[in-house]
């Protein structure tokens, strides 16, 4: 138990009537209210104290006018990837924002042309489409390969798409939704298709700090051969359940490149996060380490009890193995339900809110993305229905 004691994952907090879009916004989303919600990614757990301390010692002082990002912000993300990810950044290649998905898009627009085929790698979270047509780029999509209950990446197809003019991918790393976490050996060989045909790689390493059982992230940046080509994009929101603070970075090696994303971010009056998210970002990332490690340590005791209840009374329904973030694929194919019917089942009857696999891509067809950050209470109702729903069926 250890560190995890000291941390209450279990406290069940009230987030109805906190403008929660996973709690408050069920209506709009599935129609229906009152649902459980496991649905969009972020967690039910409390911050550690340090960032609400720090939030708290900032409202001390009257005056919010406009500010620069403290030194802090910077040198707390350099220490925090230095000691869980042994990955040396330089201050010089961060650039503070206020989005991953934002940051992206103004990847896109910096680095590439109108026309320019983006590849992706489905089924994956849909705002990397959204913004990809949205700045009237055209979308590649080179599916990943199924197969034993996990994703591998198509490397032969990658490298067909490349040669056929290819200019940038978004990496998901981990992925959402299947939950994989990249082994270096993977992202060499993609590295090495990037250099080879030279395609820019945004790499969303949103969910870098949720690498579990004994898996370990591995950054684009780790690959200094195609320091000229990357951009990781991180995020304190996802770790430490700060999404609602809208802040994130941008970590570019290349002056180059960095100075022309800059450039497509002043063009839009983009220039810095909040005076508040960037003081909770800095408490995050100096003093989150114990409460990280907690965290882990309960998410994944909710992923083995996914695992292990399916496995013994729904066997039916079959998570992928679960590297890393805190979102689990479920496979429903042997239901024989359509994917309207099966969404439908899951919310008016077993008033479940999930996300639906076929958000991510049509590879998503029999597919649900559930959220396990949340008590073991409530995945355990969530379960409870699951299982119920299996036995109606079989
Ligand atoms: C892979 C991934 N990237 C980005 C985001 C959103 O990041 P942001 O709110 O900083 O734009 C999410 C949220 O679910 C995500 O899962």
């Amino acid at each position: 138990m250890g560190s995890e004691c000291n941390y209450d994952f279990d406290r069940e907090i009230c987030r109805k009537g906190t403008n929660s879009v996973k709690w408050d916004r069920c209506g709009s989303k599935f129609g229906e209210t009152g649902l459980l919600p496991l649905w969009i990614a972020d967690t039910d757990f409390s911050v550690p104290p340090e960032i609400t301390e720090a939030a708290a010692r900032r409202l001390e002082h009257p005056v919010f006018g406009y500010s620069v990002p403290p030194e802090e912000y910077y040198a707390s993300i350099i220490s925090w990837f230095q000691k869980r990810h042994r990955l040396n950044l330089e201050k010089d290649w961060i650039t503070a924002g206020s989005g991953v998905i934002t940051s992206i898009s103004y990847s896109i627009q910096a680095l590439t042309e109108p026309g320019d085929k983006i590849l992706i790698q489905t089924p994956v979270y849909d705002p990397f489409l959204t913004i990809i047509t949205g700045t009237g780029r055209t979308a590649a999509a080179s599916p990943l390969l199924p197969g034993n209950g996990t994703y591998e990446m198509d490397m032969e197809d990658l490298e067909n798409h490349f040669r056929n003019g290819v200019k940038m991918m978004i990496l998901c790393n981990p992925h959402n939704p299947v939950g994989r976490v990249w082994r270096k050996e993977e992202l060499q060989e993609l590295a090495r298709l990037c250099r080879k045909y030279h395609v820019y790689v945004v790499s969303d390493e949103i969910h870098c700090d949720f690498a579990m059982f004994g898996h370990s992230f591995t950054s684009v940046l780790a690959f200094p051969e195609i320091h000229d080509l990357a951009v990781s994009c991180i995020s304190p929101g996802k770790s430490f359940n700060l999404s609602g603070l809208c802040v994130s970075s941008m970590v570019i090696p290349d002056p180059k490149i960095r100075e022309r994303i800059q450039a497509k971010l002043r063009s839009a009056w983009l220039l810095h996060p909040d005076i508040l998210a960037m003081e909770m970002s800095a408490a995050a990332y100096r003093y989150g380490s114990a409460w990280m490690d907690a965290q882990l340590a309960y998410l994944e005791q909710n992923s083995l009890l996914v695992r292990e209840r399916l496995k013994e009374e729904a066997p039916r329904i079959r998570p992928a193995v679960h590297e890393g973030t805190f979102l689990m694929w479920l496979d429903f194919r042997e239901f024989s339900l359509s994917q309207q019917e099966l969404t439908s089942e899951l919310i008016h009857t077993r008033r479940l809110g999930l996300n639906d696999g076929s958000t991510y891509g049509q590879e998503g067809n029999g597919y649900m993305r559930i959220n396990i950050g949340c008590t073991r209470n409530l995945l355990n109702q969530a379960l409870d229905r699951l299982v119920q729903m299996e036995h109606e069926h079989f």
